[in-house]
């Protein structure tokens, strides 16, 4: 074992576009318990490009609000989650213009003037990164806002950003740590250093953010590199930041205030955690052959790569090559035979959405996959341990898991239950992640899948069915489905 850290209906195309791009999430939720349904497909084939990054998207909006002049962004992923961003960035003074091309944004910064103080609460829908990030934005602002998101956001812990937050002398006022969070950001935040306790992009970023005008050494030392956009794209606007390892393994960022931020140019590549869905169902689909165009290839985001082809996975990445600060390739995917794996925690980072897509992964390969160090899964947009137990349970697959990890008994194909037909949708309390990785489980298995809510997919790949479906993938709005 190698241990490293049928027949179906297409969704028509104006009935997809209708459901995940005209309508807004909130509005959708309450109108729609429609469930999707995926079915057997045969030997996937084509070409993607899949949406932009999500992570680098949130960043280019608000670091080109803050910066004097112009910033254009070409690529930006236009889905839920990034559009509260970028609401919560008009709100707090940015002029922000679609440009003429798809993805293409124009933000004219505040530079040094003062922002505005936005009159009603800024409201984050599901996005964890957008709160957590405006909110260490909105205290080094040193203006008052509230912040709301729906359900799920509403249940996710704040304090990892808060308790720092408050540290620095910003005053907070939340629902015993979840949103509704009220924040009076200070004028006079002082440059610090800090000690994280998980490896977390959103609560580092929240503090660089905080930090920007402070007069000196902002220092961040997590337990081990997080994805590191904030800083490389700092970088790209002018600031200094440095970032190295130390010896024990943690990791150290510094930024030198305060940053004077100078809108630029950001181009936005493919989003990997959106990649692994495509990827996931061309590995585990024999005779499969795509090529995904211009992914993001950053270290902190590849591991899901490493792991997939240590289980066996034909994955080569070609034409790679820096883009705005990012390296980038394509990388094409052809259907595998695939063996079990023990992942390890000190992967989690770089990989830390990609584990429903792998859970799906590891029940198309032979023998156990073992994956450890996976608390923080317990707090994303749903428990994704439990919801990707359920789905794998709901298609016949052995899966057991514990507070912190998950172990899938592969058996190199996925049969599903005869009486598939008969079960409930699959459950996802919403989560986009859980949606697709089950829509995907249920292309590669024999027996079709149902699953709840697929209008959540809209919050980071509002393209998804059609990209999908451009492949040769099977999928059906069931109209008479179980309500759920
Ligand atoms: C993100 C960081 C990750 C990830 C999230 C995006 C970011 O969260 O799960 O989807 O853009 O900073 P943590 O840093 O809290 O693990």
């Amino acid at each position: 074992m190698c241990i490293i850290g049928g027949v179906a209906c297409h969704v028509p195309a104006p009935l997809s576009k209708r459901f995940f791009l005209f309508l807004s999430y909130e509005v959708f939720s309450l109108v729609s318990t429609t469930p999707a349904s995926a079915h057997p497909s045969f030997r996937l084939c084509g070409k993607v490009r899949v949406p932009g990054d999500k992570s680098i998207s949130h960043r280019a909006l608000i670091l080109g609000m803050l910066a004097t002049g112009q910033t254009r962004i070409t690529g930006l992923l236009e889905s839920e989650d990034v559009l509260h961003t970028l609401a919560a960035m008009r709100a707090l003074g940015a002029h922000i213009e679609k440009g003429s091309e798809p993805g293409c944004w124009i933000v004219d910064g505040i530079g040094t003037d003062q922002p505005t103080t936005p009159n009603a609460p800024l409201n984050f829908g599901n996005s964890g990164t957008g709160a957590r990030l405006c909110m260490g934005l909105v205290a080094g602002l040193g203006v008052t806002a509230s912040f709301i998101g729906d359900q799920s956001l509403s249940g996710r812990p704040m304090n990892r950003v808060l308790k720092p937050l408050k540290a620095l002398g910003v005053i907070i006022n939340s629902n015993d740590g979840c949103l509704p969070v009220t924040l009076a950001g200070g004028t006079d935040i002082l440059a610090q250093a800090h000690e994280t306790h998980i490896a977390s992009a959103q609560v580092k970023s929240a503090l660089m953010l905080a930090s920007l005008r402070a007069d000196g050494v902002t220092e961040i030392i997590e337990p081990a590199l997080s994805r590191d956009h904030t800083e490389r794209m700092l970088m790209a606007f002018g600031a200094k930041v440095r970032s190295e390892s130390l010896a024990d393994g943690r990791h150290r960022a510094r930024l030198y205030g305060p940053a004077h931020l100078q809108g630029t140019k950001i181009d936005v590549p493919g989003d990997p955690s959106s990649a692994a869905f495509p990827m996931v169902a061309a590995l585990c689909i024999p005779g499969s052959d795509i090529m995904l165009q211009d992914v993001l290839m950053n270290p902190t985001r590849t591991g899901f790569i490493k792991v997939a082809r240590a289980m066996g996975g034909k994955i080569d990445i070609l034409n790679r090559r820096i883009s705005g600060g990012e390296d980038i390739a394509d990388i094409r995917v052809r259907g595998s035979r695939l063996h079990g794996i023990t992942t390890r925690a000190d992967i989690v980072p770089s990989m830390v959405d990609e584990f429903p897509a792998l859970a799906v992964l590891a029940a198309f390969a032979s023998g156990t996959t073992m994956m450890q160090g996976l608390g923080e899964l317990r707090v994303k947009e749903s428990d994704r341990i439990a919801r990707s137990e359920e789905m794998l349970r709901a298609m016949g697959v052995n899966v057991k898991s514990g507070p912190d990890w998950m172990q899938v008994e592969g058996t190199g194909a996925v049969w599903g239950k005869a009486t598939s037909t008969a079960l409930a949708p699959v459950r996802t309390d919403g989560d986009h992640r859980i949606a697709m990785a089950a829509l995907i489980l249920g292309l590669a298995a024999f027996r079709q899948i149902e699953v709840c809510a697929p209008e959540c997919i809209a919050t980071s790949y509002p393209a998804f069915f059609d990209d999908m479906r451009s492949l040769g993938a099977k999928f059906q709005i069931v109209e008479e489905g179980v309500a759920c």
